[in-house]
């Protein structure tokens, strides 16, 4: 039986197909390219030396959708598809809303007609709103602060209330914290349209001198030197983490929610300093105000996922940095 990626030529999804053929599953991906290239898939296929199924299509679109289900047999759905820009969904709500939430409506109407029980669910660490207590843990009050937060929070409570009313699906809520790295090839790594929002690309963008210099968003929270503290998770340690869900999901343990995170908070400097180190040289910074909406300190108490399903990360920050770096330098257009 087949593994459903939607959104697998993305970010997050492409590093996580590739962990899926290392371990001989069957894939199948579906996705737009709204946010993505197609040549992802050939670098997949490249470094995995294995072939998937691909079907290019918007799964707001039940009929198109169907073909995918009626087409083949599905064990589990990984549902990676959706819009992620907390800024532009401040400007485009609506499109938000539509895409991440009727994309899951379809998928769960579809699970349904076909009886596929199993699903893995692209959260975020942005659920838990703002806390004062680090690290997080799951059992946290959740909590959203812009419309992308809100369509992973509503699409949360969607798969909570599901599994209420159907107790036969296993659902995996997986929250992931601060995603940052690249496959070691170089081939395949974050590739943001146009200036990017997230540090790291940001970082790398000033390496190549696509950027002047790092905006770093304050120096006055408390915090160890006064920037931010954020968990980042090496992309390859988040992808092993949807293995270890869906195994998980194999022993039909019902909903299970799980923090993706090293439990480790590194501040602003600290990641410019770690990329430093890779890139060789000091790259140019500024202080400049606080970003709105950003807080202190955010970083995840990984424990439950690693007694749960035995899910740690192995991967350290000079890991994280000389990865992305790699990618960076290596396509410094990304896949275009
Ligand atoms: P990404 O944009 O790189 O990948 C998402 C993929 O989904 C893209 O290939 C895009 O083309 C596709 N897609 C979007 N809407 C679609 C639709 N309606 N039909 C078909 N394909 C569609 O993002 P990513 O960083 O890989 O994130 C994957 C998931 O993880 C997202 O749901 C995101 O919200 C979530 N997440 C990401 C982060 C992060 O920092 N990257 C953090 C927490 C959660
Ligand atoms: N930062 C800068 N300069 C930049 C960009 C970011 O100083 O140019 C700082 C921010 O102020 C923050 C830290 O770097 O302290 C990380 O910022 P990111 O924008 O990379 O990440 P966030 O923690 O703000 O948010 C990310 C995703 C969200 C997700 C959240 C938790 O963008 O979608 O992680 O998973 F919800």
């Amino acid at each position: 039986m087949a593994i459903l990626v939607t959104g697998g030529a993305g970010y997050i999804g492409s590093h996580t197909v590739i962990e899926l053929l290392e371990k001989n599953e069957e894939v199948i991906i579906v996705d737009s390219f709204i946010n993505s290239k197609p040549e992802a898939l050939n670098r997949i296929r490249q470094i995995a030396n294995k072939d998937f199924k691909f079907y290019q299509m918007d799964i707001c679109d039940k009929d198109n959708l169907r073909k995918v289900f009626e087409e083949n047999d599905i064990e589990c759905i990984i549902h990676f598809a959706g819009l992620k820009a907390v800024g532009e969904s401040v400007k485009l709500p609506i499109e938000y809303y539509k895409n991440n939430i009727i994309s899951t409506l379809v998928l769960i109407d579809l699970m349904k007609e076909f009886k596929v029980k199993n699903i893995i669910f692209s959260s975020s660490a942005t659920v838990y709103g703002v806390q004062e207590i680090v690290p997080i843990k799951e059992d946290a009050s959740l909590s959203a602060t812009n419309p992308y937060g809100r369509t992973k929070l509503f699409i949360e409570y969607i798969l909570k209330d599901l599994y209420v009313a159907d107790k036969s699906f296993n659902i995996a809520l997986l929250r992931y914290f601060n995603p940052i790295g690249a496959h070691p090839s170089g081939l395949i790594g974050e590739d943001p349209n146009g200036i990017p929002n997230n540090l790291c690309p940001y970082i790398t963008q000033v390496a190549i001198g696509k950027l002047p210099y790092l905006n770093v968003f304050g120096n006055d929270y408390n915090t160890h030197d006064g920037t931010g503290v954020r968990d980042y998770i090496h992309v390859c340690d988040l992808a092993h983490g949807h293995l270890c869900a869906l195994n998980k999901l194999r022993e039909n343990p019902g909903l299970v929610i799980y923090n993706l995170g090293t439990g480790v908070g590194y501040s602003v400097l600290d990641i410019l300093h770690a990329f430093n180190k890779a890139v060789g040289r000091d790259l140019p910074y500024k202080i400049v105000d606080r970003r709105p909406g950003d807080i202190a300190t955010c970083y995840a108490d990984p424990t439950k996922a690693y007694k749960e399903m035995g899910f740690k990360t192995e991967k350290t920050l000079d890991d994280m940095a000389r990865d992305s770096w790699n990618w960076q330098k290596n396509n410094p257009n990304g896949l275009n």
